[in-house]
């Protein structure tokens, strides 16, 4: 059995995982620690230095509090990996020096990881039983804050980005819809506990992208009706329960769409939207096989930092030079 220690600084969130990779293939999350960052609350969006320092604060106790969830020493590593990019370079470089500084230490192998190859990872955990294991092809949907990204996953370790968003990610129209509705922070569980109580039928949304062939997604059309029923005085359940209901009528049908084009059966449902018990429950009743991640692992986290690594060990792939640094920008294809 081999332990994996796994990093995510992207972004506002220090995650530090650990995971077992068994000798059967079998990846098993042992301790998964997230410190949220709070300082960006009262500017209304992430400032990049500032999580870049709170990184530098935090990243020492978190990883201490990972290794004694998983009740091991440091010693006991036997890899490495954080998330290289794509996010916030500054951020993103604390957890990767951290990594390679620890992994020359222990003098064992780095793995630099791609923050959406985490996210999908985050689900193969969850999907490995004794009937079921995820292998390609599948179809795997990234929806969080920054990220609305369907990807056909052709063979372990090809991705082709298949449609994305033209606007605003899922998570993100969550986000200013709670805000304008004032329903607070962070606006995706804001939304899903108000639209517990409201009519999904209060508003009438246009379901985007209607006409389209293709697999891309749209946001910012509903935000801008949510903002005019608002104004016309539609209750924040309503608006809630709405919004909530053609966001997820809209992500489902792409899926399918692209299911039945290109002959998938299952789909990796992940990231911070993919906590939503509506889409769940959506997914989970379609004719797909849906795939979600387990319990904390759906948000940010180092866990699926070292999932990915896991799945990369296993299929032979080549640790990571030192020299490999943080990107801002870097697209999903072969990894
Ligand atoms: O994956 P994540 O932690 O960060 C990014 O990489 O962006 O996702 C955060 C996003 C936020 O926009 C948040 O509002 C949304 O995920 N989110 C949800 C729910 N929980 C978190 N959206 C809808 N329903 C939820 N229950
Ligand atoms: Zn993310």
């Amino acid at each position: 059995m081999q332990l994996i220690l796994g990093i995510d600084t992207s972004c506002d969130d220090t995650g530090v995982g650990v995971v077992a990779l068994h000798p059967d293939g079998r990846a098993e999350v042992r301790a998964n620690r997230i410190w949220s960052q709070t300082v960006h609350a009262r500017y209304g969006g992430v400032m990049p230095e500032l999580a870049s320092r709170e990184h530098v604060e935090r990243i020492d106790a978190v990883m201490e509090d990972a290794l004694s969830e998983a009740g091991i020493e440091v010693a006991d590593l036997g890899a490495v990996a954080a998330t290289s990019g794509p996010g916030l370079v500054g951020a993103l470089l604390v957890g990767l020096m951290y990594g390679k500084g620890l992994s020359q230490g222990l003098d064992v192998p780095f793995y630099a990881a791609h923050h959406l190859e985490g996210h999908i990872f985050a689900a193969a955990s969850e999907a490995q039983t004794a009937e079921f294991q995820l292998t390609p092809p599948y179809l795997a949907l990234v929806v969080s804050g920054g990220h609305t990204h369907l990807f056909d996953v052709v063979a372990e370790g090809t991705y082709q980005l298949i449609g994305a968003t033209r606007d605003d990610a899922a998570g993100e129209a969550f986000d200013k819809i709670a805000r304008l509705a004032g329903l607070g922070y962070p606006g995706g569980p804001a939304i899903a506990e108000a639209a517990k109580l409201g009519n999904p039928k209060g508003v009438a949304f246009r379901e985007p992208m209607l006409g389209q062939s293709g697999y891309d997604f749209s946001f910012s059309g509903l935000k801008t009706a949510a903002l005019l029923a608002h104004r016309a005085g539609v209750s924040g359940p309503d608006l809630a329960a709405s919004f909530q209901a053609v966001a997820v009528k809209h992500l489902l049908k792409v899926t399918l769409r692209a299911a039945a084009n290109l002959g998938r059966e299952t789909v990796v449902v992940s990231g911070g939207v993919a906590a939503n018990s509506a889409l769940r429950g959506a997914f989970g009743a379609s004719e797909l096989r849906a795939v979600f991640p387990g319990k904390g692992l759906n948000t940010d986290n180092g866990a699926m930092i070292a999932l990915a690594a896991a799945a990369a060990i296993r299929s032979g792939r080549a640790p990571s030079g030192l020299d490999d640094g943080a990107t801002a920008y870097a697209p999903l294809a072969n990894v």
